[in-house]
């Protein structure tokens, strides 16, 4: 090779090499909640009786029961861990939390991780201190902790976007609130989700991945009964297009295993979680369940619908009155197909494979019977007990 083809060789070589380079390291960047993020949270059940035991209680629970195998992963503390700040500002934890750092290297030696809460105004929901001008400071704080996770609850930053002239001002204050702690959390190198709070106002949706959320509520909060569930979770008719992943919408945290619903509810509860992409964020005591609790909140068919790698969120596909048939497109060409019914009487629904794009015969599961269809014809009809479901997993 002559010495000037020879440059040129090597020229193109490091062409070569540069590109590869650039083109692999993002593919290979891990991506924050690339699923929607699975865990336990502390407030349905607790609110503000948490504390440094209750969340180590938790963290072994979730390792006993099977659910980290399952795939949960995030503990997370709610609201009321707050304590003051020191003369630098640097904000401490209460008494009912003495060394955040150690519950962090607790929880992550379990093979957990650990997220945290906080808002962008003055004072939490429940009064705590907020993040309100300590961003950057705080966001160094979890980062030194070892948090991995940070709920952002828009609360009492509401009084601060009073002060501003027109709504089209409030609303760019609180993006500009959001992006800030995005920054500050970026800045800091460690890896955290960030799960934005803000009731679902101003349809999130349309700007939450803007402003660095990796979900964001959709709704105001859930609570323990049926109706609070259902209509947040049929509520989410026509926000499939919003979710991707890394961004998600979240319609709040899980009731199952609290009490207050039937069996058939929960799986109502699940069903619907799965099938719209949502975080499953159990908000249970872990370490007192039931069997049939434990079994809901691992059933891996279930599971494996909600963290499907596809990240499409699903739909509403048909409805009669209190009858309704959501859908969810599945990685590898199946659908999860809900008949749901929201009577309190149990009835007979049929659907229609074709009409959901199946041609020709089509194998079904039926997820929480956990058994086959047998031979399903071009139409399955089926009793689904009152305010229940029936799940299947349909493919050619
Ligand atoms: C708000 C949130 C809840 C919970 C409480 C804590 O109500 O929506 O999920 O975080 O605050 O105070």
């Amino acid at each position: 090779m002559s010495s000037f083809s020879y440059r040129r060789f090597l020229v193109v070589l490091a062409i070569c090499a540069t590109a590869l380079i650039t083109s692999s390291s993002p593919a290979q960047a891990p991506k924050i909640s690339a699923t929607p993020p699975m865990g336990w949270n502390s407030w349905n059940h607790f609110a503000r009786k948490i504390d440094d035991a209750t969340v180590r209680a938790q963290a072994d629970a979730m390792v006993s029961s099977g659910m980290r195998d399952a795939g949960y992963v995030y503990i997370n503390i709610d609201d009321t861990w707050e304590g003051t700040r020191d003369a630098q500002g640097v904000i401490q934890t209460n008494e009912k939390f003495p060394n955040m750092k150690a519950l962090a290297d607790y929880v992550h030696g379990k093979g957990l991780k650990l997220g945290i809460y906080s808002s962008p105004g003055a004072k939490t929901c429940a009064g705590f201190e907020g993040s309100l001008n300590h961003e950057e400071q705080d966001a160094q704080t979890y980062a030194a902790w070892g948090i991995d996770y940070l709920k952002y609850d828009l609360c009492s930053f509401g009084q601060v976007m009073k002060t501003a002239a027109t709504p089209a001002a409030a609303h760019q204050m609180m993006l500009d609130a959001y992006t800030k702690m995005h920054d500050a959390i970026v800045k800091t190198g460690r890896p955290m989700v960030f799960s934005l709070c803000q009731y679902g106002n101003d349809a999130v949706w349309r700007w939450g991945p803007s402003v660095g959320g990796n979900l964001w509520r959709t709704t105001d909060d859930i609570s323990d009964r049926y109706y609070s569930m259902s209509n947040i979770g049929f509520g989410q008719a026509g926000l499939s297009k919003y979710a991707a992943p890394g961004h998600w919408n979240d319609p709040d945290m899980l009731e199952v295993g609290n009490g207050g619903m039937k069996p058939d509810e929960y799986r109502t509860h699940m069903s619907l979680w799965a099938i719209l992409a949502a975080p499953l964020l159990a908000g249970n005591d872990l370490s007192s369940m039931t069997p049939e609790t434990t079994a809901m909140l691992t059933n891996k068919d279930v599971i494996a619908i909600d963290q499907d790698p596809l990240g499409k969120q699903g739909d509403r596909v048909w409805s009669e009155g209190s009858l309704e048939i959501w859908a969810r497109d599945l990685k590898d060409g199946a659908k999860a197909v809900g008949l749901f019914n929201r009577t309190g009487a149990a009835l007979d629904m049929t659907v229609d494979f074709a009409s959901l794009g199946f041609k020709g015969p089509v194998h079904a599961r039926n997820i929480w019977a956990g058994a086959d269809v047998p031979n399903p014809g071009a139409t399955f009809t089926t009793i689904v007990p009152g305010h229940g479901v029936v799940l299947l997993r349909v493919s050619k």
